[in-house]
Order: structure tokens, then C-alpha cells, then sequence
């Protein structure tokens, strides 16, 4: 432990999650499509330049291609290219759409480091501990420039925005300790802004969470927030309340002054606390003043957290339920 993941020059990364050997069987089809017809080109180049060498008695000018040979030229590239952008796109919605139920890491970019906070509390810089076998999903913000966050063993990379979240999600598939890079030029030491994953056993990663965690998880961070900043003021159950109430919100769909209806997840919760008369919620008054430049992309997490936490999903089962 501790040491830096030494450099090494390898031909391929490490497969290390789940999406890994699909993105990999993709590569080796598209090389082996993009050979196949490369050397169909040049050979047939090659071979005709010889035979059908233009000479007087060969021109003919009324010369058409009948029609099975511009048809057996036109449908099987159809149908090959067709294949690539189907096999593409099912990856790529795969590999972008997290699944419900992983264990969910903010990840703050800034120039010219990754801050990385566990949902109980526990943060890291350019290092990330998870679990194999767990589905883990990233919730991700820039405090300045674009970065993009980029694992090649698990064969998943995308770009850290500021003023908006972007997630991604994987499992790890193998034991082990492997690279991390941002991929978006960010300045002068983009190069620099480099780290390592760790992934460790369950019960490892668990007692690595353990050890030294901060006393308040980040939903409590962020419940703390929430009171400190007298938030409850306005979101509160009662009938005359300005805004509206919190509770059970996450994750659901919003009416919207304007007519629109909108999802309440991370990113919209996000935005309605940076630029809350965007979209205000209809039944509202645009009265929510901007806590823009007051608060930190961390203390935003710690919010999203704690918001998500009281919502449907998470919600505790009242009093006296027996379920
Ligand atoms: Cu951050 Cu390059």
C-alpha cells in the first residue's frame, strides 16, 4: 500500500470490471472489420492495376456495372457498419445508465486533483477505494474546468462538467490497483492530475472505510447543512409554506411553474440550490435566494445526499409500522 502504481508499457490495459470484455470484443471486431476491408482494398487495388491496366483496346465508354455487383457492394457494408453502431450503442447505454442500488461516490474534479467523498463521510484525494463484485455509481462535478474522469481497466471514461453533474457507473470485476487519469487537457498540469484505484474485498473496503471515518456521514453533513442554513425556513410541511417540502421528493417527477415536469435527481436538486428560479416548482413563488459562491461543491453533495436520503425510497417507516 502506498506506493504508486509503477509505470508500465503495456500493448492493453487490464480488463477489470464488468464492461470490460465487451468493450474489448467490440475493439477486436471493429479491428478485425477495419483489416478485412483495408486489405480488400489494397490487394484488389494491387491486383487490377495489373490485369486491367487501361490500354486502347480495353476503354469502352458506354461501360455499366450491372446491377448484382452495385447491389453486393452497397448491402454487405450496410449491414457491417449497421452491426457496429448497434453493438456500439447497446455498450454505450449500458455502460451510462447506472443501475439502481450501487454504492454511490461523489467525485469533485478541481485543477489539479480528484477530491472523492464515500457516502459516510470518508474522503480521498487522487485515490479511490471500492469493492469487486459491488456496483458502484459516480456522481461527478468540476469546481472549474472540464476534466474527465477516465479508468481505462474498467474501460469507462467521461467528462466532469462544472455547474452540472454527470455520473457513471461500474463493478469491479478483479482485485487490484490500476490507473487513473483525467483525459481533457485542463491546464498545465493536466498531466499531473493522476491517481490510482484500489479495488479491494468487501470486508477490506469496509475496514478501510472504518478507519479514521469522520464522525458525521454525508448525509448527516449534509442534514447539518440543511439546518444550519435554515432551509427547513422555507421547505417545510406546513400548509403556508414557501417552499416546498423536501421530504420524499428525490427521485421523483416535478411540475414545473412553466408547465414542464422534470426529474428531482441529483443534478436538478443541484441546479435548484445554484440557480434556484430556473425551475421553480408550480404552486411557488420564485423567492429561493442563490447560494451560489456560498456553498462547495462537497457541502452540494453532502445536500444532494441528505436529500436523497429523505426520499421515497429511503424514507423510514413511521411509527408503529410493522413491516
Ligand atoms: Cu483535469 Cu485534465
Amino acid at each position: 500500500m502506498g506506493d504508486p502504481v509503477t509505470p508500465q508499457l503495456e500493448f492493453f490495459p487490464p480488463a477489470a470490471s464488468t464492461l470490460a470484455g465487451d468493450v474489448d470484443a467490440l475493439l477486436f471486431y471493429f479491428l478485425a472489420v477495419c483489416g478485412f476491408f483495408g486489405a480488400l482494398v489494397f490487394i484488389v487495388t494491387a491486383l487490377f492495376s495489373v490485369r486491367y491496366r487501361a490500354s486502347a483496346d480495353r476503354y469502352d465508354p458506354n461501360h455499366a456495372q450491372p446491377l448484382w455487383l452495385e447491389i453486393g457492394w452497397a448491402l454487405p457494408p450496410l449491414v457491417v457498419v449497421a452491426s457496429l453502431f448497434l453493438w456500439g450503442a447497446k455498450i454505450y447505454v449500458e455502460a451510462y445508465t447506472p443501475p439502481p442500488g450501487g454504492i454511490e461516490i461523489f467525485v469533485t474534479g478541481k485543477q489539479w486533483m480528484w477530491k472523492i467523498q464515500h457516502p459516510n463521510g470518508k474522503k480521498e484525494i487522487n485515490h479511490l477505494h471500492v469493492p469487486v463484485g459491488r456496483k458502484v455509481k459516480l456522481t461527478m462535478t468540476s469546481e472549474d474546468v472540464i476534466h474527465s474522469f477516465y479508468i481505462p481497466a474498467f474501460r469507462i471514461k467521461r467528462d466532469v462538467l462544472p455547474g452540472k453533474y454527470t455520473s457513471m457507473w461500474f463493478e469491479p470485476s478483479a482485485v487490484g490497483e490500476f490507473h487513473l487519469f483525467c483525459a481533457e487537457f485542463c491546464g498545465t498540469d493536466h498531466s499531473r492530475m493522476i491517481g490510482r484505484v484500489s479495488v479491494v474485498s468487501q470486508s477490506e473496503y469496509e475496514s478501510w472505510l472504518e478507519g479514521g471515518a469522520p464522525a458525521l456521514t454525508l448525509q448527516e453533513r449534509g442534514a447539518t447543512l440543511f439546518e444550519k442554513r435554515a432551509c427547513a425556513t422555507c421547505h417545510n410541511a406546513d400548509s403556508g409554506a414557501r417552499g416546498p417540502d423536501l421530504r420524499g421528493v428525490f427521485g421523483t417527477k416535478r411540475k414545473l411553474s412553466n408547465g414542464d415536469g422534470v426529474i428531482a435527481d441529483a443534478d436538478y436538486i443541484r441546479e435548484s440550490i445554484i440557480e434556484p428560479r430556473q425551475k421553480i416548482v408550480a404552486g411557488y413563488a420564485p423567492v429561493m435566494p442563490t447560494f451560489k459562491g456560498q456553498l462547495s461543491e462537497e457541502q452540494i453533495a453532502a445536500l444532494v445526499a441528505y436529500i436523497e436520503s429523505i426520499g421515497p425510497k429511503k424514507a423510514p417507516a413511521p411509527q408503529g409500522d410493522s413491516r
